[in-house]
C-alpha cells in the first residue's frame, strides 16, 4: 500500500468516526516562536489539549508534517528520518481509552488488513504518579489481543511528554512483529533488536507536568501518532523507509550517478534533501542561527555526501526534480514551489562548494597532525577554524573525525565559540531537541510584545514589514522581519517609543475566532496564511495590531512594563532582526 493510500484511508476512517479533518500546521511552528520545528502532531494542538475550544470540534484527525533533528546524526542507518509525517486522531475531552483502542484496532486489522497475530501492545505499568493502566489492558483484551502479547512498562516506555513541561500521560503503543527471530528469551517490544517495530502511539493525556510535579488537566484527551513512512515500509514488506516509493526513485538515481557505492551516503542525501525541501517550502532559509542553521547543516551534510559518492554536483537539480516528483502526490505544495526550492538549495550548495574541497584538505592536515601526535581528540581550535573559514558545521567536522577514528570535544568547541563571540550561534541543546514552548508569565508578555513591535515597525518602516520569525525566552525576545536596510537610530527609537506608548495606554488584548476570509479582510497579519484552517484565532490590540495567533497573550498591554530594543542586525538576505527586552 502506498503512503498516499494509507493517509487517505486513515483520514477517511476517522472522518467516518465523527472526526473533523484539519490541515497540517507548517513544520515551522506558527504560534510557538520558541521552538525551531514542529516535532509532533500534538505541538500545534497544545492550547486545545489544555482546554481551549477548538473551532472544528472535539474529535479531530490530521496528518502533521514533523521535523525532529535530535537524531540527525543517526540518519544513514536503516530507519532514522529527520522529516516524517505523523497521522493523528484527537479527542479533546471527548472519547477516552476504550473507544480510542477499539478504533485503532479496527483501523489496523480491517482497513490496513494487518493480521491480528502480528500485533503486540504495551501499556503503562503504573507508579507513584499514575496507576497501572487496567482500562487500556481490558480494552485490548476485549479487542482480541491475547494476554501474552500485552506488555506493561514504566514511564521510560509508556509515558509521553514533549520536553520537560506540558500536557502528558500514559500511553499504549502498538507494535508490528516483523517475523524476525527473537534476539533472546526476553525479547519483547521494548527491545530495539528490530523484531518489533512501533507503529502507533495512543497517549491518554490527562496530566500536566511542571516543576512542581503532575496535576490533572481539566479534560481527558487522546493524542495518537502513527508514522506514515514506517507504516508504508511495513505494509510494503520493505526493510527500510528508503525502499518505499517516496525515496526509491531518488535512491535509484543516486546509484546511477555515483562513482562510489556508499549506501549510507545515498540515504543521507535522499533524506536530508526531503527534509530540507519541506523546511524551505514552509518558509525556512539557510542561515547561521537557529532553524536556518539546521537547514544549512542538512544541506551541507547532503552536499558533502553527494561529493563522497563522487556525483557531479551539477546533477543536483535533476535529483531535486525526481524527489519532488515522488513526493508531490502527498505534498502538492512542493510541486507548486519547485523553482524556489531548487533555487534555495542550489544557492546553498554553490556557497558551500567553494569551500568544501579546501576545507576537506584542511581537515586532512589537522587529522594527520592529531594522529602523528598520538592523540585521538581533534584540537578544538581546528574545529572552530573549519567553521569560521570553511563553513563546516562542527557536527560535520565531528562526522569527518569519526570516519577517521578521531573525536571532537564539542563542549570545548562550544566554550571557544562563545568566547570568540562569533556572530553565528549554535542553537542550544534545548532547541536541537525541539520540545514545547514554556508559557510562563514572561514568555506570555514577550508574545504580546512581538505583536506590538510588528505593528510599530509597519508604522515606522512601512507596510512591507512582515514577521519572518521570532524566538522568545523568559529573558528576551528576538523578532525577524522583512526589511531591506539597516534601521537608523531614529527609526529604532521611534519603534521603541511607539510600543511603549501602546503599553502605557493599557489596552485590552482581545481574542476572537472568525472565518479566515474575515480575518484577511480585517487586515490580520499572519506568517503562513494559507496553512490555517477555515476558522482562525485572532488577537487584536485596539486598532493598532491584529494578528492570527494561537497565543498565549496578556490580558492588557499595561502588564508588559517597559520595552527596550537592545540590538538591530541583519538576519538573512532582506530580513532584519531585533533583540529586545521588557524591563
Ligand atoms: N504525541 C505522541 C507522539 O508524538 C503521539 O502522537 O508519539
Amino acid at each position: 500500500m502506498k503512503a498516499i493510500e494509507i493517509r487517505n484511508k486513515y483520514l477517511n476512517f476517522f472522518k467516518n468516526h465523527g472526526h473533523s479533518v484539519i490541515p497540517s500546521a507548517p513544520v515551522i511552528p506558527e504560534n510557538d516562536p520558541s521552538v525551531l520545528f514542529t516535532t509532533a502532531g500534538m505541538q500545534p494542538l497544545v492550547p486545545y489539549l489544555l482546554g481551549q475550544k477548538h473551532p472544528a470540534g472535539t474529535r479531530l484527525t490530521d496528518f502533521q508534517k514533523c521535523v525532529r533533528t535530535n537524531d540527525i546524526d543517526e540518519v544513514g542507518d536503516n530507519r532514522h528520518l529527520t522529516y516524517f509525517e505523523m497521522l493523528g486522531n484527537w479527542s479533546l475531552g471527548d472519547y477516552f481509552k476504550e473507544e480510542s483502542i477499539a478504533m485503532s484496532y479496527e483501523f489496523l486489522t480491517k482497513e490496513l488488513e494487518i493480521p491480528q497475530e502480528k500485533l503486540s501492545v504495551t501499556c503503562f505499568a503504573g507508579d507513584e504518579d499514575c496507576s497501572r493502566d487496567e482500562v487500556a489492558y481490558a480494552a485490548w483484551r476485549k479487542a482480541g489481543i491475547p494476554d501474552e502479547r500485552i506488555y506493561f512498562f514504566g514511564k521510560d516506555d509508556n509515558w509521553w511528554i514533549a520536553g520537560e513541561e506540558g500536557p502528558c500521560g500514559p500511553d499504549t503503543e502498538m507494535f508490528y512483529d516483523t517475523g524476525k527471530e527473537k534476539c533472546s528469551e526476553e525479547c519483547n517490544p521494548s527491545c530495539g533488536c528490530g523484531k518489533y517495530v512501533e507503529i502507533w502511539n495512543n497517549v491518554f493525556m490527562e496530566f500536566y507536568k511542571d516543576k512542581n510535579g503532575y496535576s490533572k488537566l481539566s479534560q481527558q484527551n487522546v493524542d495518537t501518532g502513527l508514522g506514515l513512512e514506517r507504516m508504508a515500509m511495513l505494509l510494503q514488506g520493505k526493510e527500510t523507509p528508503f525502499e518505499i516509493e517516496l525515496f526509491a526513485p531518488v535512491m535509484e538515481k543516486l546509484v546511477e550517478l555515483q562513482s562510489k557505492d556508499l549506501i549510507q551516503s545515498r540515504r543521507i542525501v535522499a533524506e536530508h534533501l526531503r527534509s530540507s525541501m519541506m523546511i524551505i517550502n514552509d518558509g525556512g532559509r539557510p542561515s547561521n542561527v537557529d532553524r536556518g542553521y539546521i537547514l544549512r547543516r542538512l544541506l551541507r551534510r547532503m552536499t558533502r555526501h553527494l561529493n563522497k559518492l563522487e556525483i557531479n554536483l551539477d546533477e543536483l537539480a535533476t535529483i531535486i526534480d525526481i524527489s519532488i516528483d515522488s513526493l508531490k502526490e502527498l505534498y502538492p505544495e512542493l510541486d507548486a514551489n519547485r523553482n524556489t526550492i531548487k533555487e534555495v538549495i542550489i544557492e546553498e550548495k554553490n556557497k558551500f562548494m567553494k569551500t568544501l574541497q579546501n576545507g576537506e584538505r584542511e581537515f586532512e592536515k589537522v587529522a594527520n597532525r592529531t594522529k602523528n601526535a598520538g592523540k585521538t581528540v581533534l584540537d578544538t581550535q581546528a574545529v572552530f577554524n573549519l567553521y569560521e573559514t570553511y563553513g563546516f558545521p562542527p557536527e560535520m567536522t565531528e562526522e569527518l573525525a569519526q570516519e577517521q577514528g578521531l573525536k571532537v570535544d564539542m563542549s570545548d568547541y562550544q566554550r571557544l565559540f562563545e568566547e570568540h563571540q562569533a556572530k553565528s550561534r549554535l542553537g542550544s541543546e534545548q532547541k536541537f531537541k525541539g520540545g514545547l514552548a514554556s508559557s510562563g508569565e514572561m514568555e506570555t508578555k514577550y508574545h504580546t510584545a512581538t505583536h506590538l513591535l510588528n505593528a510599530a515597525l509597519k508604522v515606522v518602516l512601512g507596510d512591507h514589514v512582515h514577521q519572518k520569525g521570532s524566538n522568545i525566552t523568559a529573558e528576551r525576545m528576538r523578532f525577524d522581519f522583512s526589511h531591506g536596510a539597516k534601521m537608523t537610530d531614529e527609526e529604532k527609537q521611534k519603534a521603541e517609543d511607539l510600543v511603549n506608548e501602546y503599553i502605557a495606554k493599557d489596552i485590552p488584548v482581545e481574542k476572537m475566532e472568525m472565518k479566515k476570509e474575515e480575518a484577511i479582510s480585517l487586515g490580520a497579519e499572519a506568517m503562513f496564511l494559507d496553512k490555517y484552517g477555515d476558522i482562525v484565532t485572532v488577537y487584536k490590540i485596539g486598532d493598532f495590531s491584529i494578528e492570527l495567533c494561537g497565543g498565549p497573550h496578556v490580558e492588557r498591554t499595561g502588564e508588559l512594563g517597559h520595552f527596550k530594543i537592545k540590538k538591530e542586525e541583519a538576519s538573512s538576505s532582506g530580513v532584519r532582526r531585533i533583540k529586545a527586552i521588557l524591563e
